[in-house]
């Protein structure tokens, strides 16, 4: 699996640890940035990861701001891409298992990295459930 990562300034930090963490699973990663302290602009980022995964050049995405908020509603302008922001791990589970949510978001500032890397795990290894998800997630894409 491939994985798109993307974030502003205020996720960088968590950005580069999940980043690591996923490398060392041996797990692709493509970095679409920002890699530096600078202050940047969120929806370049979310949209730049959410195009990503439509195109195919990732299987999903990871995106971090400063709360998580901000890039993944830039992430869900997308068409296809169902973000979803997690703070805890049931979150990460449910939202796989129901919502085949294609990206993940978290917050640099108000997630700490181990519950990060724990979510981003579940996450991974969840299976979307379909049966009646199936057609919800269908209305989603025909919004
Ligand atoms: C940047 O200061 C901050 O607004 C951003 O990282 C994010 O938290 C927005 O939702």
């Amino acid at each position: 699996m491939k994985i798109a990562m993307a974030s502003d300034h205020g996720g960088l930090g968590l950005k580069e640890q999940i980043k690591k963490y996923l490398e060392e699973q041996g797990i692709e990663v493509l970095d679409l940035g920002t890699n530096s302290e600078e202050s940047v602009d969120y929806p370049v980022y979310g949209k730049a990861c959410g195009e990503a995964v439509m195109s195919g050049k990732a299987d999903r995405g990871i995106v971090f701001c400063g709360t998580g908020i901000g890039i993944s509603i830039a992430a869900n302008k997308v068409k296809g891409i169902r973000c979803a922001l997690c703070t805890d791990v049931p979150m990460a589970e449910m939202t796989r298992k129901h919502n085949d949510a294609n990206v993940l978001a978290m917050g640099g500032r108000t997630t700490d990295p181990e519950m990060a890397k724990a979510i981003t795990q579940k996450w991974l290894d969840t299976e979307f459930e379909g049966g009646r998800h199936q057609r919800r997630v269908d209305m989603l894409n025909q919004m």
